[in-house]
């Protein structure tokens, strides 16, 4: 099936590059490991796992190193993310790491092979601070 995104996006691998890195979550509190794994516009592939801290608000969701890896690695927009729970199935992003994957991937981003502006409706962007 063809489609408009810059990329071709395989679910299957996509899923399973989030499971793989779900493995190095450091979880040792709540126990529960997650993995995220994105798809960039020049074909990248960047991955994030959650990161956990004895101080608990200090936690680092895998969304968020994720999207530092995305940054580090020369930037670009994210086409399409997987995110996975420990029993190594879809996961839905907390409201935070929604916001944050809006500004890397926009409303069309689709996360979990849903786009987007379904996870987040009606979302304040970069385009609300515009003058
Ligand atoms: N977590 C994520 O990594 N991403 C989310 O979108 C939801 C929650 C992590 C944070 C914490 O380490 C654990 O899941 C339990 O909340």
């Amino acid at each position: 099936m063809t489609s408009n995104l810059p990329v071709e996006v395989d679910w299957n691998a996509l899923l399973a590059a989030a499971v793989d890195v779900s493995a190095r979550a450091y979880a040792p509190y709540s126990k529960f490991s997650v993995g995220a794994a994105g798809l960039v516009d020049d074909g990248r592939i960047v991955r994030g796992c959650n990161v956990e801290n004895s101080s608990y608000g200090v936690t680092l969701c895998a969304e968020c190193g994720l999207v530092s890896e995305l940054h580090a690695g020369g930037g670009g927009r994210l086409v399409a993310v997987a995110i996975c729970g420990p029993n190594g199935e879809y996961l839905a992003s907390c409201g935070r790491c929604r916001q944050l994957l809006l500004e890397a991937g926009g409303v069309d981003l689709l996360v979990n092979e849903r786009p987007m502006h379904e996870w987040l409706p009606d979302s304040f962007g970069p385009a609300d601070l515009a003058p």
